[in-house]
């Protein structure tokens, strides 16, 4: 078959169905009819590479026991939206960064500060918490006891991330102190992340639907953004409780403004700024 000259074939609506229950069983990620032809796109283009003509067929691959396995996390990442920048929404990491400087100013800072960047893509979300971290740090000239936390259910998004290398474009959000501070012109219109700052991340790959076997201790903050939207409205809840749980006393979750605007917890309180949604752990 000479796939180049072939238009992709048309996915029924049968077959978009079994494919996203597929998505939302592994991922959690819901799509709507009107995703159709992106699911269709990115199946069909990863089927010509391999040299698949059926989607029944390309789907008993992807099932398929230990092979399965192995194609999927090649399938899942084209799924995937991974969108991200540096300082993507400022408030939120002023959020963090208040809760820190609390904790210095009322010499509160006893064991390591420990941050967990949930969903963190290519790494600039975690990267840019442990910018502000280590700053609360310096400036108060404490050691930087500290340790961030990173994971993603990509794996390429997590090679990225652990490369720590950045296009100029990538660190336009960057002001020219953090630039200077944090990252080393490679000469070739890229910039790596200082050992400083990469020493102390961690990035390990992980699915928020499995976070009861993560290996994760309990966290001053959990910071995740633009992850939680594509899920349904049960799944977010359940997802905020098991994070409620991984929170230390008087630790900080922050989600993406808007994500799951009703959302309560008994021993959680919301952080009184309406530009973030941020709550503290009171338990
Ligand atoms: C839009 S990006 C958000 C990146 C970053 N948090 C931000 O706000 O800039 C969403 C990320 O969530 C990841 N993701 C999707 N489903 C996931 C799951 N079940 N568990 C963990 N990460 C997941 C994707 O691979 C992607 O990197």
């Amino acid at each position: 078959m000479i796939w180049s000259l072939q238009k992709a074939p048309a996915l029924s609506t049968e077959a978009f169905d079994q494919w996203c229950k597929l998505l939302e069983e592994r991922t959690g990620i819901s799509l709507s009819p009107q995703q159709q032809p992106f699911l269709q796109t990115q199946i069909s283009m990863r089927m010509r590479e391999l040299g698949f003509a059926e989607y029944s067929e390309y789907y008993r691959r992807v099932t398929d026991g230990i092979w399965g396995r192995a194609e999927w996390s090649v399938l899942v990442d084209r799924l995937m939206v991974k969108e991200t920048s540096f300082f993507r929404h400022r408030h939120s990491f002023e959020c963090v960064r208040q809760l820190l400087q609390n904790r210095i100013d009322n010499g509160q800072i006893g064991g390591s500060f420990d941050v967990w960047s949930v969903g963190c893509s290519t790494g600039e979300e975690p990267y840019s918490l442990a910018m502000l971290v280590n700053d609360c740090f310096e400036l108060a000239q404490l050691k930087p006891y500290f340790g961030v936390f990173a994971t993603d259910i990509s794996m390429p998004a997590l090679s990225k991330a652990r490369s720590g290398v950045y296009s100029e474009r990538k660190l336009e959000p960057l002001s020219s102190h953090e630039k200077l501070r944090y990252f080393r012109d490679l000469g070739d219109g890229n910039y790596k992340v200082a050992d400083k700052l990469q020493d102390r991340l961690c990035f390990s790959q992980g699915s928020v639907l499995e976070l009861k076997s993560m290996p994760v201790e309990k966290m001053d903050v959990i910071f995740c953004q633009n992850l939680l939207i594509y899920f349904r409205r049960w799944r977010r809840r359940e997802i905020l409780q098991g994070f409620a749980d991984r929170l230390k006393p008087n630790g900080m979750l922050v989600i993406g403004l808007g994500e799951t605007p009703d959302w309560k917890h008994p021993q959680l309180a919301r952080v009184r700024d309406e530009r973030v949604q941020a709550y503290r752990r009171i338990g």
